[in-house]
């Protein structure tokens, strides 16, 4: 047959057009866990599916719809025997790396170099920075009419990730109950969407939690034993900090001392920098129900709540009553007010049977209801609303927690204490200040950083710096004894008096003329002219305003009489002032004398009336 110039063209763009670059067929009977997405992070994502079979398998995927780059999966094999599945199971796993964050990806499933059907047209987006939104809800995997009613609702939410509060796969958490009653309810949701699930009591009830473990991909914090591995866990996702507990058996090992969970957490908590912590667990300390007597729950009320607290997590999620429940602000176990204190929220009504809420003096609205709950994270809010089965808001929360300084929290940048000179860096230590690190850009400095600012006595501070518990800034030059710093976020302020003396100094460092810190390794000989770098020398020799670099002409000199006290010696500096070109950075230049002794010697500035914080620095006669 002829075919004209223009019927081939078209036939062949309508080729191009059509997606039969990689051929699909069906396998019917072969993929028993359909594909799913588990443990996305900002550049990496777990691809996981099930099938009957063994084999070569891979995932095609890309930011566009191209597919165009490949992982080969590792596939890993069940018996019978380990499953309680009438034939065995093969589960294969790929772990896509080098993601960008904040990015919708496109894949697709191939075992033996075939497109499965249900593996084509798949997405999930990365982490990243921003709004996020997620979905909670414990106690669901009933495989009854109510758990997939809200499934199907959930199915119509846009979340970034979903927590699963424990109690996924009713009643013994086997690999059968885990495919009939939880992977294959929230099918819909899991190929686009990660699950971040904690360990319930029912999931232990399966050799222990086995089928829970084999069927998850968890970040795995390090250094954790093997019988831990998997059970609790932490990710940040956004501007917030989630820690996943496990409220069984880890937590009654860590309590009788032969276990790290608690010891873990401590020391998580203690190393976030993020402005939100959300942690999460299946039973919950505070609230009314059949569980009231559960030993766990205590556990957790003796051993796991003051650690949360002291570490100002916001919110505390669990699962385990059959029913919602939301507890007033509590710290240290008596209710306080709004933004001061951690929320508990009993999430149970995922689709198990429900249970009657019982009075608890913590418990501050509790109802016994299915349903699932979302919440919205931008910046420094969080917005929690409760959805039932029939689409109904039965309850709304908003967190704002207020900004909060820590006791003697505002200090001389570079000694790491008060008082406080005009003109001087000051960092000011705290909790709920900024929503995320963010660096001033250059001079003359912001008066506002990420939402924060700060006044002396009215007047707006330049800011060098800003996170979740630190604030760096400049004083001003002109500023009377005693100064009321206000911090203001977007979420309220916090007023403190600060100590502010003529000089009040603090170094930095000390460096060589070539500008290499003067150390051990690099100490420094006699003749040679060192620079003590540091903040709060007071007034200077002419007018500059705070969040002004120095001028390189006329240099500006401290007012005040300087000098250096370095071991027995008493040294007059040739320079003494602000460094050119810096903000609130002073320098002091001075010639090591020959008198020194070899070794460490505690080098002081003297300012006026006032001294510095001692530092070593080293001096070598050779
Ligand atoms: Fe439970």
């Amino acid at each position: 047959m002829k075919t004209d110039r223009r019927t081939f063209l078209k036939s062949l763009i309508g080729f191009l057009s059509t997606p039969i670059w990689y051929p699909y067929r069906a396998r019917a009977g072969t993929l028993v866990s359909h594909p799913i997405v588990q443990n996305v992070g900002t550049d990496c994502a777990t691809i996981v599916w099930g099938t009957g079979e063994g084999g070569s398998s891979a995932v095609r995927f890309t930011r566009d719809r191209g597919l165009t780059r490949s992982a080969a999966a590792v596939a890993r094999g069940f018996p019978p025997a380990d499953t309680d599945l009438p034939a065995p199971y093969y589960q294969h796993k790929v772990a896509l790396t080098g993601l960008d964050p904040n990015t919708d990806y496109s894949y697709a499933v191939f075992a033996d170099g075939q497109g499965l059907a249900e593996g084509d047209g798949l997405n999930f987006r990365t982490s990243g920075a921003g709004r996020l939104s997620f979905l909670a809800f414990g106690d669901c995997g009933s495989g009854g009419a109510e758990q997939k009613a809200l499934a199907e609702r959930m199915q119509q939410e846009r979340p970034s990730l979903v927590l699963p509060l424990g109690d996924l796969a009713y009643g013994r958490g086997s690999f059968e109950e885990f495919q009939s009653r939880y992977f294959g309810v929230y099918r819909e949701i899991m190929k686009r969407v990660p699950f971040f699930p904690c360990l319930g009591n029912h999931e232990y009830m399966t050799r222990n939690g086995f089928p829970y473990l084999a069927l998850h991909d968890v970040p795995i914090p390090s250094d954790l034993p093997d019988t831990d591995r998997g059970r609790y866990y932490s990710f940040d996702w956004g501007n917030v900090h989630f820690v996943a507990l496990d409220s069984n058996d880890p937590l009654e090992r860590a309590v009788q001392g032969s276990g790290p969970m608690l010891e873990w957490l401590e020391n998580d908590l203690r190393s976030t920098r993020k402005f939100w912590k959300i942690a999460y667990f299946h039973h919950p300390p505070y609230a009314g129900g059949a569980h009231d007597d559960d030993p766990l729950s205590a556990l957790v009320r003796s051993h796991v709540v003051p650690i949360l607290e002291r570490y100002d997590v916001a919110l505390v999620l669990s699962g385990h009553e059959h029913s919602y429940q939301r507890s007033y602000p509590i710290r240290n176990g008596a209710i306080v007010r709004d933004g001061e204190g951690t929320v508990y929220v009993t999430s149970g009504g995922g689709g198990a049977g429900l249970y009657p809420v019982s009075p608890n003096s913590r418990v501050m609205f509790g109802r016994s209801v299915h349903h699932y709950l979302q919440a919205e994270v931008d910046g420094s809010r969080l917005a929690l609303r409760v959805m039932d089965i029939s689409g109904n808001e039965i309850d709304r929360l908003v967190l704002a927690p207020s900004p909060r300084v820590s006791e003697a929290g505002v200090v001389n940048s570079a000694s790491g204490a008060p008082p406080l000179a005009p003109g001087t860096l000051i960092s000011i230590f705290g909790r709920n200040l900024a929503t995320e690190d963010q660096q001033a850009a250059g001079t003359p400095l912001p008066r506002e950083l990420s939402g924060v600012s700060v006044t002396a006595n009215g007047e707006l501070l330049p800011l060098l710096f800003v996170s979740p518990t630190q604030i760096n800034a400049q004083l001003p030059f002109v500023l009377r004894d005693g100064a009321a710093l206000r911090v203001r976020t977007a979420n309220g302020v916090f007023d403190t008096p600060v100590i502010v003396s003529e000089s009040a100094p603090g170094i930095f460092a000390v460096a060589h003329q070539n500008g290499e810190l003067v150390s051990g390794a690099s100490p420094s000989r006699p003749g040679e002219y060192l620079t003590a770098y540091g903040t709060g020398l007071g007034a200077v020799t002419g007018p500059i305003a705070a969040g002004e670099p120095a001028p390189f002409a006329p240099l500006l000199t401290a007012r005040l009489p300087v000098e250096v006290e370095w071991g027995t010696a008493r040294l007059r500096p040739s320079f003494a002032g602000l460094t050119p070109g810096r903000v609130g950075l002073y320098q002091v230049n001075f010639q090591v004398p020959a008198q020194l002794p070899s070794g460490q010697q505690p080098l002081r500035l003297r300012v006026g009336d006032s001294t510095s914080q001692p530092v070593p620095v080293p001096v070598a006669l050779d």
